[in-house]
């Protein structure tokens, strides 16, 4: 397999997935809209080589720890771990070699239940950025006829481990390179979220009310009232940085999102078994880059929506467990629908 290797899911609706090999990366969504108008709903560059050269979180597999590890310490089993550091003192993303940035063994699957589908699969050694456990991942890439783009974690470690996988697609339901998302409306299923520290965005343990916050997305609202209010949980990240907590969770299939843009006529559902997901705008990207439609990637270009276990989960003892136990099996679906 070549990091520069294109694969491709379609369907009968005219709905086509592109990513490559490396970092299972997502390149393309091409989503119709109300009036059978296809755009490409995900921000990033213009061809493979530009994805090869880019910002290499931009929709792909994050791990083995999505989010950040507050100082990338945690303790398992009455051992310490120091994990690589790669975001001010914090660990990111599974670190430097993150998920992202390996070439994934890919391969067409017929699964009866999708138009087509992709089983990804990367083995990570034991030691791995200095994580316990070789881990075997495999990710299904499945896409239905229904518009679902779905993507199933199953992954197995052979010492007890810690873990947390994701999908970092950043969406523009007008089409990427458009515009900011500000005037998307999005609502959260989300009574609470996990408040952050300071800029570099690690929590701080409270789990708070989103009830007369600017974090409040119970029920629908633009994304722009958000970024221009005078909120210091958004101050601090110049937007939406957040892990919100999904009501109800039980472990089955929820709504965690919903994004739409309505003058666009296209929206967005998210589903998920996980207890969290991470809402971010987009708020480095500085127009220093070109994107899609040669337009510069500009602050807030995309909106990116993280199924996950929460951020420094393995330090907060009152947060979801992110314990994977030997030859036990991590799962996760998540769900992106496009009505
Ligand atoms: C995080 C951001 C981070 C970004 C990097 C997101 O998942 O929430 O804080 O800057 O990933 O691409």
């Amino acid at each position: 397999m070549k990091a520069s290797d294109v694969f491709k899911l379609k369907n009968k609706n005219g709905v086509e997935v592109i990513f490559i090999a490396r970092g299972g990366q997502i390149t393309g969504i091409k989503v119709p809209n109300n009036k059978g108008e296809i755009a490409d709903v995900v921000i990033g560059y213009e061809t493979t080589e530009g994805a090869l050269a880019g910002d290499a979180y931009f929709g792909a597999l994050c791990g083995r720890y999505a989010n950040r590890i507050v100082n990338g310490q945690f303790e398992l089993n009455g051992e310490k771990y120091q994990l690589d550091i790669n975001n001010g003192p914090n660990h990111l993303h599974g670190g430097s070699d993150g998920f992202n940035l390996r070439t994934w063994e890919v391969e067409e699957v017929q699964l009866p239940q999708f138009a087509q589908s992709y089983k990804l699969t990367l083995v990570s050694p034991d030691g791995d950025q200095n994580y316990p456990g070789e881990l075997t991942t495999l990710v299904t890439y499945g896409l239905t006829e229904d518009n679902e783009f779905v993507i199933e974690y199953d992954a197995v470690s052979t010492k007890d481990t810690i873990i947390n996988l994701t999908s970092h697609a950043y969406f523009n339901l007008e089409g990427a390179g458009t515009g900011t998302v500000a005037e998307h409306e999005l609502l959260i299923n989300a009574d609470k979220f996990t408040p952050i520290d300071g800029e570099i965005g690690t929590v701080t343990g409270e789990i708070a009310e989103v009830k007369d916050t600017a974090m409040d997305f119970t029920t629908a609202k633009s994304i722009g009232e958000t970024l221009s209010a005078d909120c210091p949980q958004v101050k601090l990240v110049d937007g939406i940085d957040h892990n919100f907590v999904i009501n109800g969770y039980d472990g089955s299939l929820k709504l965690a999102a919903r994004l739409e843009h309505k003058a666009a006529g296209r929206t967005m559902e998210v589903y998920t078994d996980q207890p969290g997901v991470q809402i971010y705008t987009g708020s480095h990207f500085d127009s220093s880059e070109k994107g899609k439609l040669g337009a510069p990637i500009e602050k807030w270009a995309g909106v990116a929506l993280e199924t996950q276990i929460f951020p420094d989960s393995p330090n907060k003892e009152h947060f979801p467990d992110a314990i994977l136990k030997a030859e036990e099996h991590y799962k996760h679906i998540c769900v992106y629908k496009f009505l």
